[in-house]
């Protein structure tokens, strides 16, 4: 028999961990209608503690999708390089598996998978968004579930010797990176490579609003090490995001019709699906809110070598 754990908040939000580390639904709410402040404040508490949220039959648009953002944050153009998609919606994102134009639904848009890597969003720009949300359009009846890991954790757990190291170094961030590992479709690479943007970071982050430390390194993005060589640089980071991947700090998403998804960008990184089964369509829907500029735990700042902050 297992023990049931009380799971509802302080204003009845039912509140179901999905996984040990990350990850959580939450029940009761109607993210489509506009939410009182201390709602919100608990949507935020708990996408603190979870580093990605889950909301499940929720009858969202592309304009619900993005008032639904604003109540936590400024939201951004939908991609520093990408163009938007829906013309009254430069907000939107829209991510498909299918290669062919895209219909009212907001299907068929090439989808920026490269190869799919453990990513976290945009992170060759200084300031990269604060969080996502993610609504499934048209999703699969099986196939295509997505992934989190929860950076912080991952951090909390390396040896202290290791996190004494990766607390004093700092990586560069480049968006070409994918490109140069010629894993992008041709169209898409284009659009993608329209301005190179390159920023350094720290390796690991303190938390703006928890205080946490939480790894900053990013699979997809991170081109190397500004304080190792090369060779030292690549094993780290190697090392790193192995560890990172641990099932123990992941939790994995079935998406179902209505289905929305919003993580804390700044602890976590995250794996698109690759097993859609072909006769499926997989399309999604993304918006990013503003995020700061990363503080490492020496107190130094992100800062962009080539290209513009995104907002
Ligand atoms: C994303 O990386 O934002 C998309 C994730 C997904 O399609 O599952």
């Amino acid at each position: 028999m297992t023990d049931s754990i009380d799971t509802a908040t302080a204003l009845g939000l039912d509140v179901r961990p999905i996984a040990g580390l990350i990850g959580a639904e939450i029940h009761g709410v109607d993210i489509s209608k506009p939410l009182d402040p201390a709602v919100v404040a608990e949507i935020r508490a708990t996408l603190l503690q979870w580093k990605v949220v889950f909301f499940r039959d929720q009858d969202l648009d592309p304009a619900s999708h993005i008032a639904f953002g604003r109540l936590f944050g400024e939201v951004t153009p939908a991609h520093p390089t990408l163009p938007a998609m829906i013309p009254e919606h430069p907000e939107v994102l829209v991510l498909g598996r299918r290669n062919s134009a895209m219909d009212e639904e907001g299907r068929g848009r090439e989808q920026p998978v490269i190869d799919s890597l453990w990513h976290t969003d945009v992170t060759f720009v200084p300031n990269p968004p604060m969080a996502s949300i993610l609504r499934g359009v048209i999703v699969p009846p099986y196939g295509g579930d997505t992934q989190w890991a929860n950076l912080a954790k991952a951090y909390e757990e390396l040896s202290p010797q290791i996190r004494e190291l990766v607390d004093q170094l700092h990586a560069v961030h480049h968006n070409l990176l994918p490109l140069k590992r010629g894993e992008m479709p041709t169209k898409l690479a284009a659009q993608f490579a329209s301005s190179a943007i390159r920023s350094v970071h720290p390796m690991v982050r303190v938390h703006p609003e928890t205080g946490e430390k939480a790894l900053f390194v990013n699979p997809n993005f991170t081109s190397h090490v500004l304080e190792l060589s090369r060779p030292e640089g690549r094993h780290l980071l190697a090392m790193l995001y192995e560890h990172m991947s641990n099932a123990r700090y992941t939790c994995r998403f079935r998406w179902e019709p209505g289905s929305v998804a919003m993580w804390d960008n700044r602890a976590t990184a995250h794996l698109v699906p690759t097993d859609t089964p072909p006769e499926y369509e997989r399309s999604m829907q993304r918006i990013t809110l503003a995020g700061d500029v990363p503080v490492g735990p020496d107190g130094s700042a992100s800062y962009v070598l080539e290209g513009e902050a995104f907002a």
